[in-house]
C-alpha cells in the first residue's frame, strides 16, 4: 500500500490509510475531534418524541458523543472503514454520496455536514441535497474552509506540517468554499445560513503542539477567511410561529 503522503490530494483512500486515527487522542484527526465538539454546540435539542439527524460524510462518527439525546443519528459516507467505526459509536451507517442522498424530501430535523463541503467536486448539488432532505423548520449545521489565499497558506502549507493539522494532502485548495457562494446556494434551497469563523484557542493549541495531548476548544471569530461554521434554518411552514412542527420550542441563532 502506498504511504498516505503519496496519494493525490483529496484522495478518499487516505481515510483507509488513516483508519486507526479517527478516535486517537492527539492523532491525525485531532482537529476533527475539536471541530466536532464545537459543531455539537450548534445542534438544537431533539423534538419531543425524538428526532432524525443526518450526519453527511460522518467519517468515523466523531459527532456521536455530542449529539443531544433523542436523535436517531444516521451517518452517510463513502468510506467503509470509517463507517464501521461510526457504527461502533452508535451511528446508523449507510454508504452514500453527499451529492446523491438516498432519502426522501424533508425527512430530517437536523442535517450536519462537517468538514465535507471543501472536499466535493459538485458543491452545489450537495448543498441542494442537504436542503432537500431537511424538513421545513429543520436545522442545518456546517463547517468548511474558505477559498482564500490565507486558508490555503495557513491550513494547507503550514497546518499540514503541524501537530493537530490536517493530514498531508488531505485537502485540495481548489475545492475550498466561498462563504458568499455557500450562503447563496443555501438560500436557493430555502435555508438562511448564518456563518462565523472558527479558530483554535491559542494557549490550548500551543500546549497541544508541545505535548500532543489535551483537548483544544474552537473559538468563534468574525473572520470567514479560513475555517468557518454555519447554522441555518429551512424556512418553516407558514403560520408556524415560534413553535416548530414537532411542538418543541424553536432553537435560536
Ligand atoms: C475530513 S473528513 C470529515 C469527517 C466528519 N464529518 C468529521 O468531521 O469528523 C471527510 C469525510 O468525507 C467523506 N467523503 C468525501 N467525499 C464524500 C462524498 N462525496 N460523499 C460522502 N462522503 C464523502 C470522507 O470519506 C471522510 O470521511
Amino acid at each position: 500500500m502506498p504511504e498516505p503522503s503519496v496519494r493525490p490530494r483529496n484522495d478518499l483512500r487516505q481515510y483507509d490509510d488513516l483508519a486507526d486515527q479517527w478516535w486517537e487522542p492527539g492523532g491525525r484527526f485531532a482537529a476533527l475531534q475539536w471541530i466536532a465538539a464545537s459543531r455539537g454546540e450548534l445542534i438544537p435539542p431533539a423534538p419531543a418524541g425524538g428526532g432524525m439527524l443526518l450526519d453527511v460524510a460522518c467519517g468515523g462518527g466523531l459527532m456521536a458523543p455530542v449529539i443531544p439525546e433523542g436523535y436517531r443519528h444516521i451517518g452517510v459516507d463513502l468510506v467503509t472503514s470509517a463507517l464501521v467505526q461510526a457504527a461502533d459509536h452508535g451511528v446508523q451507517p449507510l454508504v452514500a454520496d453527499a451529492t446523491a442522498l438516498p432519502f426522501g424530501d424533508a425527512v430530517f430535523d437536523v442535517v450536519v455536514a462537517g468538514e465535507i463541503l471543501e472536499h466535493l467536486d459538485d458543491l452545489d448539488t450537495a448543498v441542494a441535497e442537504i436542503c432537500r432532505v431537511t424538513r421545513p423548520g429543520g436545522w442545518i449545521v456546517i463547517d468548511t474552509i474558505a477559498d482564500t489565499r490565507w486558508a490555503s497558506f495557513s491550513l494547507v502549507t503550514v497546518a499540514e506540517r503541524f501537530p493537530g493539522g490536517p493530514p498531508p494532502r488531505c485537502h485540495d485548495p481548489e475545492l475550498f468554499v466561498d462563504p458568499e457562494r455557500l450562503r447563496t446556494r443555501f438560500a436557493a434551497g430555502g435555508v438562511e445560513m448564518r456563518l462565523h469563523g472558527l479558530v483554535p484557542a491559542p494557549i490550548q493549541y500551543l500546549r497541544f503542539a508541545a505535548t500532543g495531548r489535551g483537548r483544544v476548544q474552537m473559538r468563534r471569530t468574525r473572520s470567514l477567511s479560513a475555517l468557518y461554521a454555519g447554522l441555518g434554518r429551512k424556512h418553516p411552514p407558514a403560520r408556524n410561529g415560534p413553535v416548530n412542527g414537532n411542538g418543541t420550542k424553536a432553537h435560536s441563532w
